[in-house]
Parts: structure tokens; sequence; C-alpha cells
């Protein structure tokens, strides 16, 4: 009897400590009432994405307000043309507007740290979107994929497209050489190094082999990285690297982003490789453009994450936050912004090419069958 009372009365301080905690973020709407009905529809979220120039980021922000709107709440969907101080300066007018909570994809994810505090001081909890936001204490979850095996996935499909490994990941015995380049993407982005990691880690005992090699020497992720991912910046520097290498020709190429991959290819065909003798060039995303490239037989693979989870997930994390509960998460070590460790939840994603594109990206419904066309 008394060991019942003792743990009730443990059950019941944790509850207060939990209500202590989350029970009051909702913004200006104040705690929603124990028990009691929250009006969503008097509530609107703010959702800053980073650019409309990739198809994810729209994809992205569709699924998130349409799923958030089904649940009844307003929605503030703002896109930031990949400028930072528009990015932050429309995050302040969701707050000014009274937005219950925030979910945001940054641009750079070192750059909001004064705008999240004033989101803080308000009580309007903060949801990283896709990419970690860094040096604030002020986000309060975070989902996103696996973004370091994405990496992985991309240096596996590169061994795949080479013929270094086969279809199981076992090593074929090919030695190679092949010449390889390494692509990376935005360095203010957290999850560029991530994939970096992910894919350098599975590349690199095939380098010290000698099976791989990179014949212009830019192995180290800063010679690699494009700022703000922008393709017509990973073509210039293909283009300069097919200067440096001159006649040696390539067989693969490293990119982590079908956008980078499309300038990548354009800057090898205009480089003189035509169709049937290009490089194994990976991606990620699976946008339109480059699924149709890897059905034309130019980019080799692409990564599909699935945007429909990831704004699902996100409109489930705030939603509970709005009826006091606490959102559901399956990580929490990995993503430390360097003041703590945002609890997350992770999703996997999966190799594109053009073997399996129809099961993944036609049957799931992700596109209709005219749009690859
Ligand atoms: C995303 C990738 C995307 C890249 C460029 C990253 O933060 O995780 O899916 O390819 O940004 O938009």
């Amino acid at each position: 009897m008394k060991k019942h009372l003792l743990l009730v009365g443990i059950v019941a301080v944790g509850g207060l400590a939990l209500a202590g905690c989350s029970g009051d973020r909702t913004g200006g709407g104040g705690a929603p009432e124990e028990g009691g009905e929250v009006d969503t529809s008097s509530m609107t979220i703010g959702v800053a994405m980073p650019t409309q120039q990739s198809e994810r980021w729209i994809a992205d922000g569709d699924n998130v307000k349409a799923t958030l709107e089904e649940m009844g709440y307003q929605v503030d969907l703002q896109y930031a043309n990949d400028d930072i101080p528009t990015q932050v300066s429309q995050i302040e007018n969701m707050i000014s507007s009274g937005a219950n909570a925030l979910i945001v994809a940054s641009i750079d994810g070192t750059t909001l740290t004064d705008v999240l505090q004033t989101a803080a001081d308000q009580d309007i909890p903060v949801i990283a979107y896709d990419r970690l936001i860094n040096g604030t204490e002020n986000v309060d979850y975070y989902t996103t994929f696996d973004n370091y095996q994405v990496g992985v996935q991309q240096a596996t499909s590169l061994l795949t497209g080479l013929g270094v490994l086969d279809e199981n990941g076992e090593e074929t015995g090919e030695t190679g050489p092949y010449n390889v380049e390494l692509f990376a993407g935005s360095p203010d982005d957290n999850n560029a190094t991530f994939f970096w990691n992910g894919a350098i880690d599975t590349l690199q005992p095939f380098m010290d082999s000698g099976v791989l090699e990179v014949p212009s020497g830019q192995t180290d992720f800063d010679q690699a990285a494009i700022l703000r991912w922008l393709p017509e910046t990973a073509q210039e520097r293909m283009e300069n690297i097919l200067t440096i290498i001159g006649d040696t020709k390539l067989d693969g190429v490293l990119s982590p982003y079908d956008g980078l991959s499309i300038g990548i290819i354009s800057a090898l065909t205009s480089g003189g490789y035509s169709a049937d003798d290009l490089p194994v060039v990976t991606g990620q995303d699976a946008e339109v453009g480059s699924v149709k490239s890897i059905l034309a037989g130019e980019q080799y693979s692409t990564i599909f994450k699935d945007t429909r989870l990831l704004g699902e997930t996100a409109a489930d994390m705030v939603d509970a936050l709005m009826h006091g509960e606490e959102p559901e998460v399956n990580d929490e070590e990995t993503y430390d912004n360097g003041v703590k460790v945002v609890p997350s939840y992770l999703h996997e994603s999966t190799i594109v090419t053009a073997d399996n594109y129809e099961e993944l990206l036609v049957d799931s419904g992700y596109y209709e069958a005219d749009e690859l066309k």
C-alpha cells in the first residue's frame, strides 16, 4: 500500500515537472487546458523554407502546409530565396504576427540565434526541419533523415556504378584504378559534412588501396564544398577540374545533390563527354530533372528522401506541442548543435537507379509516371 502511494506521488510530481517544461509552449495561445480541447483553427504555424530554386523544398513546403491545414492550423509558409537576411526577417514577421510555433529549414544553420531568442522569449517552440540549427538552445526538436547514411548511400552507389561493388554491396574484385572527383554541399549547411563524412568513410579504403584515384588531388571538404548548393558553382568547379586534369578520363563523380549533378553533367558534356561515356554521377533528392536524366542514362543514381514523411513528422511534432504533449523522437545523441543535443526524429533514405525508380517513386505515388517522361 505504502509502495503504491509512493509510486502515485512520483508519477504526480513527474507529471508536474513535464508540464513545467513543455506544457505552455504554445506561443501567444497560452497553455492548453488539461484534458480540454485545443482550438487549432485559432493557431498559426510559421514555416520558413530556404528556396524555391529546388523542387524538393517546394514539395517540403507543400507537404508541411497541407498536413498542418488538415489538422486545422493556419499556416504562414515563406521561402527566402536562399538569402539569410530575408529568412531572418521572415521569421521575425512570423513571430510579430503571433505565430504559435515555428518550423524552420535554415539557409545557414548558424545565423538564427537572435531571432530564435525572440521566439523563446515568447514561448514559441521551434522545430528544425531537415537542417540542424546550430549554436542556440532555442531549438526544441529536429526532424531529418539519417544524413550520415545518405552519404554512405551516395558513395555506395558510386562504387556500384563503377562495378567495384555488386548489387549486394559485396566487393567484386575490380581493382581499377578508377578516376573519380568529389563534390560536397554547402559548408554552412550542417547536413553537408554528414553527407561528406558518410561518403568519405565509405570511399577511403578504396582510395587507400588505389582502386580509386582523385586526379585533381582535391580531396578536402573545403576544396569540394559548393556554397549554397548552387548548380552553376558546381558546373564551374567541374570545368576547372577538367582543365586541371587534361586528357585524364573520369570514371565517376561523387555529387551530393541533384542540382549539382546537373551542373556537373553539363560541364562534362561541354568538356567532350558524350551521353554513353559519361562518368558515374550520383545525386540526392530524386528531383524530376535528375530522375529523367537517370532514365536517359546520364546521371547514374540519386537518393530518395520521402519529403511526405518529413512533412508529417514536423506537423506531428508541432501538433503534440500544441496539445501540451512530448513529440516522438528516435535519436537523442547524434545532433549536437554546439549548445545541446537536439532530440530528433530521423527517417531513412533509399538509393534510386534506373532499375528501381518505378517502384520507389511511381508506385509509391511520389510522382505520376507522366511527370518523368
Ligand atoms: C538537404 C538535401 C538537399 C540540400 C540542397 C540539404 O540540407 O538535406 O536534401 O539536397 O540541402 O538543397
